[in-house]
C-alpha cells in the first residue's frame, strides 16, 4: 500500500470508529456528542472517500448499516420486517433529485403517484406488534433486524393502546416521542432530585423508554404516532393515508397533521408551511417526510440494504443564532493535536446558552475566514456540539478585527509545534511531557472503551494531576481514598466507590489495555484487531515489524507509530503489565469447534457481530481474512475480493440461508 494509501486508509478506520462510536452514543448510551449535521458531516466524508477508492471500502462499514445494535439488557426481538432508516434530502434539489431516481428506476417519464407527507417525529422508532386485536410484543429498532423487547414497558404505558378496536392482527410502527412542555418538567424536577437533566426530548424519551423498571416507564409522559408497517396481516390498507385511516379507526394515535399532496410542488408547499409553523408545534421534529402514497408503487420501488427507494425525509436546517467571536483559544489533545476553539459572546441557539464552539483546524478558519471580532452564525442542531457556519462581513466595517494565527509554540507547554506535509493539523512533538497531552492521555485510558474506571472522570483527573499523584497510567493503581479525602467535595463514600472502579478496572482485556494506552493512528478497532495476535503487554513490546504488518489493516505508519510509542513507554507497558489482569475471551467447545470462519457482504438477517457471536457459541472461530486454514466463507450480499480468494483455495462457501440452517 502507498503511504498515501496508508493515510487514507487511516482517516476511514477513524472514521469508521468515530461513526461507530457517535453511533452507540446516539441510539445506544441517549448521550450524543455532537450535533446531527456534525455527524452527517462525518458519514458524508466517508462516503467520498470510499467511493474515491473503492479498494477501501468494506461492507461492515457504518455506511452501510442502519443504526444502533440492541442494548444489552433486554430480551432480544427479531423483527419479521426489516426496520430499515430513511434517507435525507436537505434541498429542494435533493428532492427532486430522489423523484427522478424513482422515476429512473420505473422506467417511466410521467409521475403516476401523490406524496403522502408526514412530520418527522423526532422521537424513536418502535414496533408493536397486535394479535387478534392485544398487543403482544413491542420493539425497540436496535440495529434493523434485531431490537430490544420493551413490551413490559408499553402495556404499562396509558398513551398506548393494549385493544384495539377490533379483533385484526398486523405490526404497527410508530414513533415514541416526549412534548417540549412535558420534557421541561421532566427535567426540572430531576435536576431538583439530583439527577442529570436530559440534553433533549428526544433523549428523554429513549432514556425513559429503555428502563428495566416499567414502573419508570408508566411514570414518564411518554407519547407515540404510529405511521408505517411491519407485516400487514389483516391489514389490507393500499395506501399510505388508508394505512393512517386504518390506524385511526383501530384506535391507535397518528398524527392528523399529515397531508396528500398531488405532486412534488404540492409536498415542498407543505414542507414550507411547516418550517414557519415548527417552532409553534408542542413537539420536536427535524424534517418531513416524502412518502409516494400507493403502495403498488412503493412494492415495485422497493428498498436498497438501508432505505426505502420511496420515501426520503427532507431536513430541516439546524437552527441558528448570531453573536461576536471574542477570541480563539488553542486546546491540546491527546495525541498532541492544536484545535482553535471560538469563544463566543453567550447566545441562545434553539434554546440552549452556546459559549464556545470547535474551529476543528486552520484550515476551517480559512475558508470560513473569520477574524477575532467578527459577528458569526452559530448552528446547533439538536444537540450538544455548536458550530460556526460563516461570518456576516457586512458588520465589519469600523471594527477592529484581529486576524488569528496558530502558534509557534504550544500553549500547554511551550514546545515549537511541528506542522506536518499534507495534514491540516499541527502537533506538539512534546508526546511525554506536554500537561495537555499528559492529562488527555489519563482521561483516555480511563474512559468507557478503554481501562473503563467508572466515576473517574475529566474533573477529578485535572485534580489528581494537579496534586501530582498521576502523571501515568499505572499511577491511577496507587491512589488510596485516604488520599482522595484531601479533595474538595470528595466523601467517604464516593473515594471508597472510585478507589473500587479503578481497582476493579485492573480486570480488563489485552485489546482494552493496548486501546488506552492512546498510541496515536492505533483506535479502537486496530487495537483489538493487534490485541488478537498477542498473548500479553510483554508480547506486545516484542512482536516484530514483519509479524505487525502481516496483521490486516496494519501499514507502515501504524508499525512506526506503534514502535516509537513502546520504544518510549516501555518501563510503563512493563508496569502496566504487573498491575493488569487480562482476561481471554474463553473459548467455548462445540458443533464447530475446530473450524475457522471468515464473513464478508451484508447480511440481512442479522449484523456481522450477530453471526459472529452466534459462531463462537457454536464453537467456532472467526477470522478477519481468508487463508488456506479458512474452513467456511459466509457471503452476505456485495461480497468481494475474499469471495475470489475462498474460491481460488476451494474454500466451502455457505450463504446466509445455509448459515442460519446450519444454526
Ligand atoms: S417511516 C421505511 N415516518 O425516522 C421507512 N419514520 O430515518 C421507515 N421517523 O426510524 C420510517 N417520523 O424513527 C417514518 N413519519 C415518519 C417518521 C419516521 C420519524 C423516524 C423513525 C425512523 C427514522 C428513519
Amino acid at each position: 500500500m502507498s503511504a498515501n494509501l496508508e493515510k487514507i486508509k487511516i482517516r476511514i478506520d477513524e472514521l469508521r470508529s468515530q461513526i461507530e462510536r457517535h453511533n452507540r452514543k446516539y441510539h445506544e448510551e441517549d448521550a450524543p456528542e455532537i450535533t446531527d449535521a456534525e455527524f452527517d458531516n462525518l458519514k458524508t466524508e466517508l462516503k467520498k472517500l470510499e467511493k474515491k477508492y473503492p479498494e477501501l471500502d468494506s461492507p461492515d462499514s457504518p455506511t452501510h448499516k442502519v443504526g444502533g445494535a440492541a442494548r444489552r439488557d433486554f430480551a432480544k426481538v427479531q423483527h419479521s420486517v426489516r426496520m430499515i432508516s430513511l434517507d435525507n434530502a436537505f434541498s429542494k434539489d435533493d428532492m427532486r433529485d430522489f423523484e427522478n431516481r424513482a422515476k429512473r428506476a420505473l422506467k417511466i417519464t410521467e409521475i403516476p403517484w401523490s406524496y403522502f407527507a408526514e412530520y418527522k417525529m423526532d422521537g424513536l422508532a418502535v414496533e408493536l406488534v397486535y394479535q387478534s386485536g392485544t398487543l403482544v410484543k413491542a420493539s425497540t429498532r436496535g440495529d434493523g433486524a434485531v431490537g430490544e423487547d420493551i413490551t413490559a414497558n408499553l402495556l404499562a404505558l396509558p398513551s398506548i393502546p393494549k385493544k384495539l378496536k377490533k379483533s385484526v392482527s398486523f405490526e404497527a410502527r410508530g414513533e415514541i416521542f416526549i412534548e417540549i412542555d412535558d420534557f421541561e418538567k421532566l427535567n426540572k424536577k430531576r435536576v431538583a432530585e439530583d439527577e442529570p437533566a436530559f440534553a433533549n426530548p428526544r433523549n428523554a424519551a429513549a432514556g425513559s423508554l429503555r428502563q428495566l423498571d416499567p414502573k419508570i416507564t408508566a411514570s414518564r409522559p411518554l407519547k407515540i404516532f404510529c405511521y408505517g408497517l411491519g407485516l400487514p396481516m389483516d391489514c389490507k390498507a393500499q395506501t399510505q393515508s388508508e394505512l393512517l385511516e386504518f390506524f385511526n379507526e383501530q384506535g391507535l394515535p397518528i398524527n392528523s397533521s399529515s397531508h396528500v399532496c398531488k405532486n412534488l410542488d404540492d409536498f415542498l408547499k407543505f414542507y414550507d408551511q411547516t418550517v414557519k409553523k415548527r417552532d409553534k408545534l408542542p413537539y420536536q421534529i427535524d424534517g418531513v417526510v416524502a412518502k409516494i402514497n400507493e403502495f403498488k408503487f412503493q412494492e415495485k420501488l422497493g428498498t436498497t440494504s438501508n432505505h426505502p427507494r420511496w420515501a426520503v425525509a427532507f431536513k430541516f436546517e439546524a437552527p441558528m443564532a448570531v453573536t461576536t467571536l471574542e477570541n480563539i483559544e488553542v486546546q491540546v489533545g491527546r495525541t498532541g493535536t492544536l484545535t482553535p476553539v471560538a469563544v463566543l459572546a453567550p447566545v441562545n441557539v434553539g434554546g440552549v446558552t452556546v459559549s464556545s464552539a470547535s474551529l476543528h483546524n486552520e484550515d476551517e478558519i480559512a475558508r470560513l475566514d473569520v477574524r477575532i471580532g467578527d459577528v458569526v452564525e452559530i448552528i446547533r442542531s439538536g444537540d450538544v456540539i455548536p458550530k460556526v457556519i460563516g461570518v456576516r462581513e457586512a458588520e465589519r466595517k469600523n471594527k477592529k478585527l484581529r486576524e488569528f494565527k496558530m502558534p509557534e509554540l504550544c500553549p500547554s507547554c511551550g514546545s515549537k509545534v511541528l506542522k506536518e506535509e499534507e495534514m491540516v493539523g499541527r502537533r506538539c512533538p512534546n508526546t511525554t511531557h506536554c500537561p495537555a497531552q499528559v492529562e488527555g492521555r489519563l482521561i483516555h485510558f480511563a474512559s468507557k472503551d478503554a481501562l473503563n474506571m467508572e466515576g473517574v472522570g475529566p474533573q477529578w483527573i485535572a485534580q489528581f494531576i494537579h496534586k501530582k499523584w498521576v502523571n501515568l497510567p499505572s499511577d491511577f493503581f496507587s491512589l488510596t481514598a485516604e488520599q482522595l479525602l484531601t479533595l474538595d467535595r470528595m466523601g467517604e463514600k464516593l473515594a471508597a466507590k472510585i478507589i473500587g472502579a479503578i481497582q476493579s478496572s485492573r480486570t480488563t482485556t489485552l485489546g482494552r489495555a493496548i486501546y488506552g494506552l492512546g498510541i496515536p493512528h492505533i483506535g479502537e478497532t486496530l487495537a483489538h484487531k493487534i490485541s488478537e495476535h498477542l498473548e500479553d503487554l510483554p508480547a506486545f513490546l516484542k512482536i516484530s515489524r514483519e509479524d505487525l504488518l502481516h496483521i490486516e489493516d496494519v501499514g507502515e505508519i501504524v508499525v512506526d507509530s506503534l514502535i516509537s510509542f513502546r520504544r518510549e513507554y516501555a518501563d510503563e507497558i512493563k508496569k502496566l503489565h504487573r498491575l493488569l489482569t487480562l482476561e481471554k475471551k474463553k473459548k467455548v467447545s462445540g458443533p464447530w469447534s475446530g473450524m475457522n470462519f471468515v464473513l464478508t457482504g451484508t447480511l440481512e438477517q442479522m449484523t456481522r457481530s450477530q453471526a459472529e457471536k452466534k459462531i463462537e457459541e457454536l464453537g467456532g472461530t472467526c477470522q478477519s481474512s481468508v487463508t488456506k486454514s479458512t474452513s467456511v466463507l459466509i457471503v452476505g450480499e456485495d461480497a468481494g475480493s475474499k469471495l475470489d480468494k475462498a474460491k481460488k483455495l476451494g474454500i466451502e462457501i455457505w450463504d446466509e440461508k445455509k448459515l442460519l440452517s446450519k444454526i
